[in-house]
C-alpha cells in the first residue's frame, strides 16, 4: 500500500510539473489579444492614441517626451545606436526607454523596432547569419526558421522586440542595391523562406519571439532600372502574381507588422496608396496587425508636411516611422482629426492594431528584457547554426578538379583583402547601415577558417595582393563586392572593383592555377573571372562563420546551394530573369557538387 500511494505522489509530482512547464509556442490567441485590445482601447484619449501611432528615432529620443506624449514605438533606425552596443548595453538602453512608457497613465509598453536582418546585426559580437540572397540558395525553410528563432533570442536578449524582416522582395533587377536582402528571384523560394522566417521569428513570444515585418510592400523589388525608391511599371496582374504571393503566405503564418514601401507603382508612391494598403492588404488578404511607414517616408508624398500625414494614414498606414519630428507629426494629426480630415474611426482602427501586436508580442507580461539571455548572445551553438547556413548557402559554378581540397597539403594561398575581413564577409546592415571592411563584430574570417580546417603541416598563407605564389599547392583568390546597403547599393555597372581588378591581373600574370571565392550581395557579370578560373564559388554574404566555407571546400560536406538568381553573361543582358527567354551564363536554379 505505501508503496502504491509514493508511486501515486510520484505520478501527481510528474503531472505537476509538466502543467507548470506551459508550451511555450502557443502564443496568445487573436481573439484574446483583440478583445483585450478593444478594453484598453475604449479607456484611451485621442493624445494616447496619437501616440500609440508614433514612432521615433533612438536618435532623438528624449525621455521625458516618451512617457508625456505616450510614444507607441522606438526604433534604432541605420546608425543609431547607444554608446555600449553589446547585448547587455543595447538591452540597458531599451529597458530605460520602456520604463518611461511604464509610467504613462495606462503604462502601455512600447514595442523596440530595429533590423535585425540576418541575426541581431547591431548587437556587437551577436552571431551574424548570411544574408537572404544566400539563405535563397540554400532553399531550406526548416533552416531559416530555425536562424530566425535565434535572431530572435539575441535581438530579444538586446532589447528589441520587433525586427523589421523578412524582406521578401523578389528583386528583379541586379542593380538594385537592395538585391541581398531578398531570398531569391523565384517569388515560391521567396514565399516559402519569409514564412519560415515569420514562424520563427514568432514563436513563443512568451519567452524567445519577436513582432516580424514583412516589407516592403508592394513592388519594391520591380522598379525600372533596379533603381531604389523607384518606380514599377508592371500592371496589377503581374504585381499580383509576381509579388503578393509572399505577403499572402506572411499573411497567413500570422506576420504582425507589414511595411510600406518607397517605391511607387505608375508613379503613384506606396505609402499614399489606399487601394493596395487597405483593399488588398487589410481587407483582401485579411491582415490583422499593423501597417508602419518606411522612416521619413510620408515626407514623399508631396504637399505640406499635414498632408502628407493625412494621405498617408487615410490609406491605411497604422504607426508612422516619423522617425525625428514627432511633435509636429502628433501636432498635425491631431488637427487632422480634429478637422474631420482623419476618421476617429479610422485612428480606432491604427490603434486597435497596434494594441493586439503589443498583446500578441507578450509585451504587456514581459516589457522588459531577460539579463541572463544577454549572456548567451553570440554563443557556440548559435554560430554552428550560422556556419551550418554558410555551407549550405555556397554555390559552386565551376569546378575543374580544383575542389575539394586535401587537408595535408603543404601550402595554399589565399589573396586579396576580402580573405580576411569579417566586414566584407558581413555586407550592409551589420552593426552600421551602410556595413563597412574590416573587424566589424566578433567572428572567423576565410584565412583562419582554412587554418582551422588544414593538417598541422599545412600552411595557409594570406596574400593580399596576390604576391609570393611560389611553392603554392593551391592559389585561390577571393574577389567580391564592398558592404553597402540600400540606395547607396544601386549601380549601373556591376564590375570588379579596381583593386580587385588589379589582383586579378596579378594572378593572371603568374600564369598559375586558380579557383575563386566571390563574396557578393548579387550574381555579378564577371564572365571572364569565371573562364579563367578553375574554380569559382559564390558565398555571397556568409556572415561570421567562415568555417562553413572550410567545412563545404575540404570536403567534409558537399556543396548543395543552388542559385536564387539568374547569373547574367554581361551587364547588357540584365535584368535577366528565370523565363524571360534571355541566356544566362548560370541559370536561376544552377550548382554544382562534387
Ligand atoms: C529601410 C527599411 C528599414 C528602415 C529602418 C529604411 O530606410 O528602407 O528597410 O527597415 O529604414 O531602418
Ligand atoms: C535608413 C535609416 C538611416 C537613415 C539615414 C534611412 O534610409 O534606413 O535607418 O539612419 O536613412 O539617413
Amino acid at each position: 500500500m505505501k508503496k502504491i500511494l509514493s508511486l501515486f505522489a510520484l505520478l501527481l509530482i510528474i503531472a505537476a510539473g509538466a502543467c507548470s512547464k506551459k508550451k511555450t509556442s502557443d502564443n496568445i490567441s487573436d481573439e484574446i489579444a483583440f478583445k483585450k485590445a478593444d478594453e484598453l482601447l475604449a479607456k484611451m484619449t485621442l493624445a494616447e492614441k496619437i501616440g500609440q501611432m508614433t514612432q521615433i528615432d533612438s536618435s532623438v529620443v528624449n525621455f521625458t517626451d516618451i512617457t508625456e506624449y505616450g510614444i507607441g514605438s522606438v526604433l534604432s533606425g541605420g546608425d543609431a545606436m547607444p554608446s555600449d552596443i553589446h547585448a547587455k548595453g543595447w538591452a540597458e538602453y531599451c529597458d530605460r526607454v520602456q520604463s518611461m512608457a511604464l509610467k504613462t497613465r495606462l503604462a502601455i509598453p512600447i514595442i523596440y523596432g530595429i533590423d535585425s536582418l540576418h541575426g541581431s546585426n547591431k548587437t556587437m559580437n551577436a552571431v551574424i547569419f548570411p544574408h537572404h540572397i544566400g539563405l535563397g540558395a540554400s532553399n531550406n525553410p526548416v533552416l531559416v526558421e530555425k536562424i530566425a528563432r535565434i535572431t530572435a533570442f539575441e535581438s530579444r536578449a538586446s532589447g528589441f522586440r520587433w525586427a523589421f524582416s523578412p524582406c521578401v522582395a523578389v528583386p528583379l533587377d541586379e542593380r538594385w542595391g537592395r538585391t541581398y536582402e531578398g531570398f531569391s528571384e523565384d517569388g515560391s523560394i521567396t514565399a516559402a523562406l519569409g514564412a519560415a522566417e515569420v514562424r520563427g521569428l514568432q514563436d513563443s513570444f512568451e519567452t524567445n519571439g519577436i513582432a516580424a515585418c514583412a516589407k516592403h510592400f508592394i513592388g519594391d523589388g520591380g522598379t525600372q532600372h533596379g533603381i531604389d525608391q523607384g518606380d514599377c511599371l508592371m500592371s496589377e496582374k503581374e504585381i499580383r502574381e509576381k509579388f503578393l504571393p509572399a505577403y499572402e503566405e506572411a499573411v497567413k503564418n500570422g506576420v504582425l507588422t507589414v511595411m510600406a514601401s518607397y517605391s511607387s507603382i505608375k508613379g503613384e508612391k506606396m505609402h499614399g496608396n489606399r487601394y493596395w494598403l487597405t483593399d488588398v492588404l487589410k481587407k483582401e488578404l485579411k491582415f490583422k496587425g499593423f501597417i508602419i511607414s518606411d522612416f521619413d517616408a510620408l515626407k514623399q508624398l508631396g504637399g505640406t508636411s499635414k498632408q502628407t500625414v493625412e494621405k498617408g494614414i487615410n490609406a491605411g498606414i497604422d504607426m508612422v516611422m516619423v522617425p525625428y519630428d514627432y511633435k509636429t507629426f502628433i501636432t498635425n494629426l491631431t488637427e487632422l482629426v480634429e478637422e474631420k480630415k482623419v476618421s476617429e474611426e479610422r485612428i480606432n482602427d491604427a490603434v486597435r492594431r497596434i494594441l493586439y501586436v503589443k498583446y500578441k508580442a507578450g509585451l504587456f507580461d514581459s516589457p522588459y528584457s531577460d539579463k541572463d539571455a544577454a549572456l548567451k548572445v553570440g554563443s557556440a551553438e548559435h554560430r554552428a547554426v550560422a556556419r551550418e547556413a554558410v555551407r549550405e548557402s555556397l554555390v559552386v559554378l565551376k569546378n575543374d578538379n580544383f575542389f575539394p581540397l586535401k587537408k595535408d597539403l603543404k601550402k595554399i594561398v589565399l589573396c586579396g583583402d576580402r580573405a580576411s575581413d569579417i566586414g566584407s564577409q558581413c555586407g550592409g546592415w551589420t552593426i552600421d547601415w551602410q556595413g563597412s571592411t574590416g573587424k566589424v563584430t566578433q567572428g572567423t574570417d576565410i584565412v583562419t577558417a582554412f587554418k582551422n580546417a588544414v593538417s598541422k603541416n599545412t600552411e595557409v598563407v594570406y596574400s593580399k595582393d596576390g604576391s609570393g605564389l611560389d611553392g603554392a599547392d593551391k592559389i585561390i583568390v577571393v574577389l567580391g563586392e564592398t558592404p553597402y546597403a540600400e540606395y547607396k547599393g544601386d549601380r549601373t555597372e556591376l564590375t570588379l572593383s579596381p583593386s580587385d581588378e588589379d589582383l586579378f591581373e596579378n594572378i593572371k600574370k603568374s600564369g598559375k592555377d586558380f579557383a575563386v571565392i566571390f563574396i557578393s550581395g548579387r550574381p555579378i557579370p564577371v564572365t571572364e573571372v569565371i573562364s579563367k578560373s578553375k574554380a569559382f564559388v559564390a558565398v555571397w554574404l556568409p556572415g561570421t562563420e567562415a568555417d562553413g566555407i572550410a567545412d563545404v571546400l575540404f570536403g567534409d560536406h558537399k556543396p548543395k546551394g543552388k542559385l536564387p538568381f539568374t547569373w547574367p553573361a554581361s551587364m547588357k543582358d540584365i535584368p535577366i530573369n528565370k523565363g524571360d527567354g534571355k541566356k544566362a551564363l548560370f541559370d536561376c536554379g544552377y550548382g554544382l557538387s562534387w
